[in-house]
């Protein structure tokens, strides 16, 4: 069910969830305050209460009060803020336990899409997955979202993200990590607080199989001699193809999701160069085709 915006924000205070667009993902929120209503997220996605969510802000102004800020935090936030970029930060004491998944630790983000900053304007912070089913590919129009959740879910339309891949996750609790590229290339945030170490700890619920088509996806740096092969093996095939990196994440999840109900055998998905958002787009089409 779409709703207003004013709509939206009545409901979030009531303890409802609402799907909401950041720049990234539509994300499915519930109030920091209203435990039972973050409760009702990891329901409605069928996902492990164990698996923490990033809370959303409207603006640095209420960051203090929620997490300690280091002085790497403040350059990356200076920078990329508003913008696709969640900072993983030790925790104070007044966020709640379930939306951290009883870590010390917890991902906060600043959102650049205007209506979810004029929601979380008027709702204060939101904790907010992306709002897919557990294990699914991620949403990036409001169309999207009923797809996965049902109509009965609370929408707010803010049209298709720009950016459509994941926010960029950067750990900052011990020697700054890469826990997830997304939609902030490596090499900005590099730019700005040096080199980036792999993630010691893996974030919960990066399994290696997520963003999951239900047809088989072969990934392929020459996408037309394996569609030919498959072809003279008798197989029906369908082809993403690769472009430049911005326009390909921006199309990336609508696009498997309309390949995958053609009902073709396989889906040949064309494997990005590491610039730019490659790596993003790379990474989730390792993981969409790591089945099991
Ligand atoms: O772009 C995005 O980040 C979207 C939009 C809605 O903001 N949100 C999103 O949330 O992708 P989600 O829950 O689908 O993915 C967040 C990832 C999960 O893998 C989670 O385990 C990890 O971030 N994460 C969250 N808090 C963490 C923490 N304190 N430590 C380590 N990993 C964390
Ligand atoms: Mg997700």
């Amino acid at each position: 069910m779409r709703v207003s915006l004013s709509r939206a924000a009545a409901l979030l205070r009531t303890g409802e969830p609402v799907a909401f667009p950041t720049e990234t993902v539509y994300g499915l929120g519930a109030s920091v305050h209203q435990p039972l209503a973050v409760r009702r997220i990891f329901a409605l996605k069928g996902r492990p209460a164990d698996h923490p969510l990033i809370v959303h802000f409207a603006d640095a102004a209420q960051l203090a009060r929620w997490v300690e800020v280091s002085d790497a935090a403040r350059v990356l936030a200076g920078a990329l803020w508003p913008g696709p970029l969640t900072l993983i930060l030790p925790r104070k004491p007044v966020v709640p336990d379930v939306v951290t998944g009883g870590l010390d630790t917890v991902g906060v983000r600043i959102p650049s899409h205007p209506l979810a900053r004029q929601l979380l304007t008027l709702t204060g912070p939101l904790a907010a997955p992306s709002a897919n089913r557990f294990g699914r590919i991620s949403p990036t129009t409001a169309a999207h979202v009923a797809e996965e959740l049902g109509e009965s879910v609370a929408i707010l339309d803010g049209g298709p993200c720009a950016v459509g891949v994941e926010s960029t996750i950067v750990d900052l609790t011990g020697p700054p990590a890469l826990l997830r590229p997304g939609g902030v290339p490596r090499a900005a945030i590099e730019a700005l607080i040096g080199p980036l170490g792999a993630s010691a700890t893996r974030a919960p619920g990066t399994l290696p199989s997520h963003y999951a088509p239900h047809t088989a996806l072969l990934l392929s740096r020459d996408p037309d001699a394996d569609a030919a092969r498959l072809r003279a093996s008798g197989q029906s095939v369908a082809v993403l193809r690769a472009g430049p990196s911005g326009e390909h994440a921006q199309r990336l999840y609508a696009e498997l999701r309309r390949l995958d109900q053609e009902g073709v055998g396989v889906l040949i998905a064309e494997l990005s160069g590491e610039d730019g958002l490659g790596d993003a787009i790379n990474a989730r089409l390792r993981r969409a085709a790591a089945r099991g």
